[in-house]
């Protein structure tokens, strides 16, 4: 049986402008002459990344993939002025301070929902979710990140971690922050290639859209640390077999506000 086509024009729509070909990052539109076509080798070559649809001022094509009613058009003056994005990037800050209330379970699939169109290298989309929504199953995570902290903290290099061991011992957490919720990108191993960058670039997707529900985020470093260098700490956290951390982040209501944008280094840049 012969499958559908990678592309379909609607031919009375297309106004041959070549912008799906020009557009298409593995090159794979020619123009024939009756309009788009798919090049040779183009079933195997598609990224499936959907700019094609995207670009085409006409809705005149639609990927096999991606119904065109699936892809909303953007509406006029969706861009956010410079000084909101300016203000939004900055004014992130990372909160290690949470309200002791559970963030309903939709809001963070939202989060999640806005960081799965966050670019991923070849659009390979690699990036799995674990939420760690049980604010004891956080507080395990930190239990076994701490017990290895213990540990590695007998050796020079690492004995600045035996105040984190003291804090916790103390009733403090500084591991999860006493966060409600924990948040874990991972893949699987075999898609490791570009993923550890992919895996930060959705969590930063994540964490800015957490901004927008007036959640507050901090990544999980100690979490992260731990889970690459301790089998039990990452065994706790229940990761799907073959897959591999690739960040985690703390997720809740702040109990903090922030006032003001503090200080950062001014960019070193060298212009060439
Ligand atoms: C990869 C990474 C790991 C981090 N790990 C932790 C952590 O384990 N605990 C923590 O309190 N903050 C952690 N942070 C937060 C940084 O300390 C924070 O981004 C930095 O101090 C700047 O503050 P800001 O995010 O509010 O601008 C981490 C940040 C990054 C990017």
């Amino acid at each position: 049986m012969k499958s559908a086509a990678l592309f379909t024009i609607d031919h009375e729509k297309c106004s041959r402008d070549g912008l799906c070909a020009a557009d298409c990052p593995a090159g794979i539109i020619a123009m024939g002459a009756s309009g788009p076509e798919p090049a040779a080798g183009a079933r195997r070559l598609c990224i499936n990344c959907g700019h094609c649809a995207a670009v085409c001022p006409h809705g005149a094509l639609t990927l096999r993939t991606m119904p065109l009613e699936q892809c909303p058009p953007l509406p006029d003056g969706w861009r956010l002025t410079p000084a909101q994005v300016e203000t939004l990037l900055k004014g992130r800050r990372s909160v290690r301070s949470y309200r002791q209330e559970a963030v309903p379970r939709g809001v963070l699939a939202k989060v999640i929902d806005a960081a799965r169109f966050a670019p991923t290298a070849g659009n390979a989309q690699a990036v799995h979710w674990t939420v760690i929504y049980d604010p004891d199953g956080v507080r395990r995570v930190a239990g076994a990140v701490i017990d290895w902290l213990r540990e590695a903290s007998q050796t020079p290099a690492m004995a600045w971690a035996q105040a984190l061991v003291g804090a916790w011992e103390n009733g403090r957490d500084p591991v999860c922050r006493s966060a409600p919720h924990l948040i874990l990108a991972h893949a699987p191993e075999a898609q490791a290639q570009m993923a550890a960058a992919d895996g930060a670039i959705a969590l930063t997707f994540a964490e800015l859209a957490a901004v927008s529900h007036r959640l507050g985020t901090c990544w999980a470093g100690f979490v992260m640390m731990a889970a690459a260098r301790s089998a039990a700490a990452s065994a706790a956290l229940n990761l799907p077999a073959g897959h591999m951390l690739l960040g985690g982040m703390m997720i809740g209501y702040p109990k903090v506000e922030y006032r003001r944008i503090p200080l950062r280094d001014e960019p070193r840049v060298t212009w060439r």
